[in-house]
């Protein structure tokens, strides 16, 4: 069965899902430490999986769906002073809870509401760890997405979960790795650490020491991924999508993803829709 990501998230990988769909086999195990919104495994609806992330507030919310805790409705309204007052108690309860990872329903529910209701479903947090996105004026609660969370807890019944940078993740005995990094040389402040060109070598030169059987990466499509990737032995593909250029979304241009594959053979990659380099 096919899913969608319970929550808005730039950089989703339904299109490459797509473009992958005729070489992948639904029973293989699936890693992604740089989870996101998870679109790529809800497309295929994996029944393993093991996501991780550095933001805790999303392997927070995703571990709550999975055990049947949904977002609760009664604790948020939509409006701009409200959103503000949540948008603090979210600050504050990731401060409480992430050092020892403590799953929380109330901190899952200001996950849900936030993402639904600041800025374009932007994720960005300061230097201190604050998440600073304002509110997007969305005048009602966005109930159909509810919908969307319940389908998350039967996706991801077997699911795994982890919370740390991609490094304290292990690909071992995975089928198949996803790795979406924050891209070169655009938005990365996912984290307050960041992710600058050194951390870009440094993922490549991980992924290199991880026994996995196959991996797709995907990055900016420019003279430096494009070397990096191929220096560490990877096939490369392109492919054309869609960016939002203007604050309101009204202009969009094509831009192209980098597609870097290790682990399929020719026959395999001329199967999937993408331009191979
Ligand atoms: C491009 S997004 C992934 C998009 C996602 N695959 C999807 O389909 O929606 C990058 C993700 O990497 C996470 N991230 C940033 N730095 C990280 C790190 N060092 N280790 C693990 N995750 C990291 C961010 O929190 C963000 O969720």
């Amino acid at each position: 069965m096919m899913y969608r990501s319970p929550l808005k998230w730039a950089g989703g990988k339904a299109w490459l899902a797509k473009a992958v769909e005729p070489v992948v086999d639904k029973e293989w195990k699936v890693a992604e430490p740089f989870s996101g919104g998870l679109g790529f495994s809800l497309f295929f609806g994996f029944k393993h999986v093991h996501a991780s992330d550095i933001n805790w507030s999303l392997i927070n919310f995703f571990q709550c769906l999975r055990d049947g805790s949904m977002p609760d409705i009664i604790q948020v309204e939509a409006s701009g002073p409200f959103y503000y007052k949540a948008r603090d108690r979210f600050n504050d309860l990731i401060e409480q809870t992430a050092p020892n990872k403590i799953q929380s329903d109330e901190l899952s529910t200001l996950t849900w509401f936030i993402n639904r209701h600041c800025f374009n479903g932007l994720s960005r947090f300061n230097k201190k760890g604050r998440f600073n996105v304002p509110y997007g004026q969305k005048k009602k609660l966005d109930l159909n997405s509810l919908e969307l969370c319940e389908q998350f807890g039967l996706a991801a019944q077997h699911w795994t979960f982890s919370h740390g940078s991609y490094e304290t993740s292990s690909l071992a005995d995975a089928d198949l790795a996803i790795i979406d990094p924050p891209y070169h040389d655009t938005f990365a402040d996912y984290d307050p650490s960041g992710f600058i060109e050194e951390d870009q070598i440094k993922l490549v030169e991980w992924l290199d020491t991880q026994s996995v059987n196959r991996v797709i990466a995907t990055n900016n499509y420019n003279k430096f991924t494009a070397s990096l990737y191929r220096e560490a032995g990877f096939s490369l593909c392109r492919a054309p999508v869609q960016r939002k250029i203007a604050a309101k979304g009204a202009s969009r241009k094509t831009v192209f993803e980098l597609v870097a594959l290790k682990g399929f053979s020719a026959n395999e990659i001329n199967k999937m829709d993408l331009i191979q380099c």
